[in-house]
């Protein structure tokens, strides 16, 4: 049981290494590597499911931002201008419109601060993936 597993997840990997080694070994462009098109790693998976839950319907999936709120894959909101603790406050206490028209941000209480922290870990990744730090 436990070894057929690990086989899979070895086919995986390697079926991954293939898909990304090809765009490399080809001459032609490429599409530009993005969030959506790169798995999101196994130990962000967490909050990536807790993001799409509780941010997503305004934040949109990937943090690229809706008709209902802002993106948080955003110049704005990298590390230096909106740190961690930022996105703590978002989610504990709300976020009264100041940046964007969209209205303010409901405090979310179905998410706890260790949510918050997962969720975090999620969107400095998607930030970093689209290169804005
Ligand atoms: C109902 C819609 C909605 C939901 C759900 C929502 N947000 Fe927001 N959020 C907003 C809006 C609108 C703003 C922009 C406010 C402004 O600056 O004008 C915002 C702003 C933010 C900001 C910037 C805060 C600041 O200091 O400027 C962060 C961080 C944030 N949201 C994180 C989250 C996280 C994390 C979640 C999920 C736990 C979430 N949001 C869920 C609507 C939402």
């Amino acid at each position: 049981m436990k070894t057929s597993k690990t086989s899979r997840i070895c086919c995986w990997a390697l079926l991954l290494c293939v898909v990304g080694a090809a765009p490399a070994c080809s001459q032609g462009e490429s599409a530009p590597k993005t969030a959506a098109t790169i798995a999101v790693p196994a130990e962000l998976q967490a909050g990536e499911g807790k993001f799409a839950a509780n941010c997503s319907a305004c934040h949109g999936k990937g943090g690229v931002g809706t008709s209902q709120g802002p993106p948080l894959v955003h110049k704005i909101y990298e590390p230096n201008h909106h740190g961690d603790p930022a996105f703590q406050r978002a989610a504990a206490n709300g976020v009264k419109a100041h940046h964007w028209e969209f209205g303010n941000m409901p405090k979310i209480d179905a998410v706890t601060p260790e949510d918050v922290d997962q969720i975090i870990k999620y969107v400095r990744w998607l930030q970093k993936q689209a290169g804005i730090f």
